[in-house]
């Protein structure tokens, strides 16, 4: 299997790993939906997946938010065609604290992206895809599971991890897979320092165009 012609979302597509996957899928002959909040960085991240071989849309989607995500998966599919294929990117982390320092709003901003969006999202889309008895979801999750002073990163993560084990025992006897990747360090604009988002992005393809009958429900470490 490969991603020519494939409808591929990635949602967090405006920047750092989700602009080099979307970039990298173009490169394949993906048809690549491109979804985040800052517009003028998603139709930059479609432009370039357009020039790179393939076919970039841009849709603008807040991942915490139910109503933005179903408008934006409807306009989507109706523009570009039934999505095969989702790449749960988006995610933030934001200031080292404590726990007992962090704002219950922090806190509840970072499960919203981290967590409610991926569900939001499968909500959205997975019926689709057992519909027409084909889909890959990959989810990115993170190495960073235990660090003291990301707390809800770290929880936010582990709950990822859990949400693509569990989502990937309601789908036997389908050939819907869901997966979950560890990239390691990347410098981009939630990290500075690691590597380059363009290394990693092929072992996260790979996933996206796993065989019928691969595994699903893994956590899939890529080395630092
Ligand atoms: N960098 C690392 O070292 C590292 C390591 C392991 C895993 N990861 C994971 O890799 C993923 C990508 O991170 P990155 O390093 O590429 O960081 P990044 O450049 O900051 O990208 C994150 C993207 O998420 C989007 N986003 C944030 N909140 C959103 C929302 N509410 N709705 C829609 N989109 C939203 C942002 O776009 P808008 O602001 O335009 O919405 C942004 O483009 C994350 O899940 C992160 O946890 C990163």
């Amino acid at each position: 299997m490969n991603l020519k012609d494939k409808v591929i979302l990635i949602t967090g597509a405006g920047s750092g790993l989700g602009k080099a996957l979307a970039i990298a899928a173009g490169q394949a002959g993906a048809k690549v939906i491109c979804a985040a909040r800052r517009k003028e960085r998603i139709q930059q991240t479609a432009e370039e997946v357009t020039k790179a071989g393939g076919v970039g849309t841009a849709v603008e989607m807040d991942v915490t938010d139910g109503k933005s995500v179903e408008k934006a998966v409807t306009q989507a599919e109706k523009e570009v065609g039934s999505i095969q294929i989702l790449i749960n990117n988006a995610g933030i982390i934001t200031g080292m604290k404590a726990v007992q320092d962090l704002p219950v709003e922090e806190w509840d901003r970072i499960m919203a992206t981290n967590v409610r969006g991926p569900y939001l999202l499968i909500r959205a889309i997975l019926p689709g895809m057992i519909q027409r008895g084909f889909g890959r979801i990959v989810n990115i999750s993170a190495p960073i599971k235990h660090l003291p002073k990301a707390s809800a990163y770290c929880a936010s993560k582990c709950a990822l991890d859990s949400l693509t084990k569990a989502v990937s025992y309601e789908l036997k006897g389908v050939d819907v897979l869901i997966n979950a990747v560890e990239p390691p360090f990347l410098d981009t604009e939630m990290h500075k320092g690691g590597k380059k988002p363009e290394e990693v992005v092929a072992q996260i393809l790979e996933l996206a165009i796993a065989e019928a009958g691969a595994p699903g429900g893994r956590v899939v470490k890529i080395a630092q």
